[in-house]
């Protein structure tokens, strides 16, 4: 496997990442067998994810996507979530799964969840495909987690660091001394 060299090392290969997957994907879909579920996905950081995770998933299911921001491009929350696109999805009476990539400060997926109760869904779960281990901000709990990882920085598989490494096929921590550099 190619690894930029922008990458410290790698924490989740891609076969390591499929795998998980499968796991996960199998438990969704017991768990919401007799259901018909309603996936958000949180864009961009959930685009890989979701679209390996739910070609996993035999279930009838409808599918939208919110736009959120709270780095602005740093590495750091500002500590707003923006709302990029204000309708909120129709989900009243719905079995929503949310999905994001990473759990950082719960930041989010509290507002996001705040949100779409207004619009009176049935249920709520959330699944990400990473979480920090770290004290939250914002309490959050994932139903379905993909894999617990240390508080560093990760890029790749979908996670960006200024809207890059999106693309890389595995997950791995970002070199330090990248971070936080003007004109990266
Ligand atoms: P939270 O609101 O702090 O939980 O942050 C969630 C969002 O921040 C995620 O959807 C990611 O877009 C971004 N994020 C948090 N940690 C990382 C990271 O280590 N690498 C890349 N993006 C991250
Ligand atoms: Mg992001």
């Amino acid at each position: 496997m190619l690894v930029q060299s922008d990458i410290e090392r790698v924490l989740f290969d891609g076969p390591a990442i499929h795998k998980r997957l499968e796991e996960m994907a199998e438990r969704i879909t017991a768990d919401y067998s007799d259901r018909e579920l309603t996936v958000i996905a949180i864009l961009t950081g959930s685009l890989m994810f979701m679209s390996d995770l739910l070609r996993r998933i035999p279930l009838p299911l409808k599918l939208d996507c919110l736009s959120v921001g709270s780095y602005h491009g740093k590495t750091q929350p500002s500590g707003e979530v923006i709302f990029n696109q204000s309708p909120v999805p129709d989900v009243a009476g719905r079995d929503v799964l949310l999905l994001d990539d990473i759990l950082d400060t719960g930041q989010t997926l509290a507002a996001v969840r705040k949100k779409l109760k207004t619009a009176k869904p049935r249920s709520i779960r959330v699944c990400v495909l990473l979480s920090k281990r770290k004290q939250r901000a914002r309490e959050v709990d994932a139903d379905y987690v993909g894999f617990e990882i240390d508080d560093e920085f990760v890029v790749g598989y979908g996670l960006d660091y200024m809207e890059r490494y999106r693309n890389l096929p595995y997950i791995g921590v970002l070199r330090e001394e990248l971070l936080e550099q003007p004109n990266r």
